[in-house]
C-alpha cells in the first residue's frame, strides 16, 4: 500500500487554477505530495480555496506563468526548486476549448478563423510539450520521475454535433477541431516521450477525462449521458484515482498509455 503514498514527491500541476486543477491538487495533496500549481492566472480562486483549506499549510504553491512561454516555465522551474524542491511528478493539465453554450461564437467548418485553431494548438500541444521539455527534461536528467497529460475523450473519437443543435446559435454551434487534434497531439507526445525517456526512468502517460459534469444545459446532459454506459458525466472522484494510479508506482511498469476515463464512452 506504500506505493499510494507520494510523500515526498514534488508535483507540478499546470493550469492549476480550473476545475479539475483543483481536483490533481486536492489528490496529490492527500497523497501526501507538495505541489507547486501554475497557472496563466494568479487569483487562486474559490475552488482551489476550498482544496486548500482542509490541507496542511506550506505544501502548496502557486507560481504565475504561461505555458507557451518557454522562459516563464524556466523561471517556474527554478522557483519550485527553491520552494518545494526538484519536481518528480509533472501533471500537464493547462488547456483551453470552447464549450457549447448559447453564447458561445460559432462559425461554419470553412470559416474557423486560423487564430482560433492555433490558440488552441499553441496552449493544448505545444504548451504541454513545451511543459514537458522544461520539468521532464529536468527529471530525464535526475533519473527519475512520472508525467501526466491530460488529454481528452475527443483526441480519440469525433464530438457528435447533435449534442448542440438545440442550442440557437447561428450558424449552429461545433465543437472547433483543434481541440480534438490537439488531444490527439498529447496522446502522440506520450508515447513518443514514453520511448525517448523510459530509459531515464521517467514514465509518460496520457488521463483522458470523458465529459465532466460543470454548468451543461439540461438538454445537453440528457443527450450525452443517453451515450455512456455508466450513465452519468464524470464526477471531480471519479478523475482522483486514475490520477493517482499514474502519478504513483502503482503504475510503475506502464508508460506510454492513455488511460481513458469515460464512464465506458468509447467502447460502444
Ligand atoms: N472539464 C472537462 O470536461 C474536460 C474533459 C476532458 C478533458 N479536459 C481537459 O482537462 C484540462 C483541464 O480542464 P478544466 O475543465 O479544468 O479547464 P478550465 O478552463 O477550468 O481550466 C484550465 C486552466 O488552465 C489555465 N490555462 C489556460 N491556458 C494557459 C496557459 N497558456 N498557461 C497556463 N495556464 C493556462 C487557465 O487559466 C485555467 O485555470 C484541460 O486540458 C482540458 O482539455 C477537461
Amino acid at each position: 500500500m506504500s506505493q499510494f503514498d507520494l510523500a515526498g514527491e514534488v508535483a507540478v500541476v499546470t493550469g492549476v487554477l480550473g476545475q479539475l486543477g483543483a481536483v490533481w491538487t486536492e489528490t496529490l495533496l492527500r497523497a501526501g505530495a507538495q505541489v507547486v500549481g501554475v497557472d496563466r492566472r494568479a487569483d487562486a480562486g474559490p475552488r482551489l480555496a476550498g482544496v486548500l483549506a482542509g490541507q496542511e499549510p506550506g505544501r502548496f504553491h502557486l507560481l504565475r506563468a504561461d505555458v507557451t512561454s518557454h522562459d516563464e516555465l524556466t523561471a517556474s522551474l527554478c522557483r519550485c526548486r527553491e520552494l518545494a524542491g526538484e519536481p518528480t511528478v509533472l501533471v500537464n493539465n493547462a488547456g483551453i476549448d470552447q464549450p457549447p453554450s448559447a453564447a458561445a461564437e460559432s462559425w461554419e467548418f470553412e470559416g474557423i478563423p486560423r487564430e482560433i485553431s492555433s490558440a488552441v494548438l499553441e496552449v493544448n500541444a505545444l504548451g504541454v510539450l513545451a511543459a514537458c521539455q522544461v520539468f521532464g527534461g529536468s527529471m530525464a536528467r535526475r533519473g527519475r520521475g512520472t508525467i501526466v497529460n491530460i488529454g481528452s475523450l475527443y483526441g480519440g473519437v469525433a464530438p457528435d454535433h447533435r449534442y448542440y443543435e438545440h442550442l440557437p446559435s447561428d450558424p449552429p454551434f461545433i465543437k472547433p477541431p483543434a481541440y480534438g487534434m490537439s488531444k490527439a497531439a498529447v496522446a502522440a507526445l506520450s508515447r513518443y516521450l514514453a520511448a525517448l525517456w523510459g530509459p531515464a526512468g521517467v514514465r509518460v502517460n496520457t488521463l483522458s477525462p470523458g465529459g465532466v459534469l460543470g454548468g451543461q444545459d439540461g438538454q445537453f446532459l440528457a443527450k450525452f449521458t443517453a451515450r455512456v454506459p455508466l450513465g452519468r458525466m464524470a464526477e471531480p472522484a471519479d478523475l482522483s484515482g486514475p490520477l493517482l494510479f499514474l502519478a504513483s508506482d502503482l503504475s510503475q511498469y506502464v508508460t506510454g498509455q492513455e488511460l481513458l476515463v469515460d464512464g465506458g464512452y468509447t467502447c460502444l
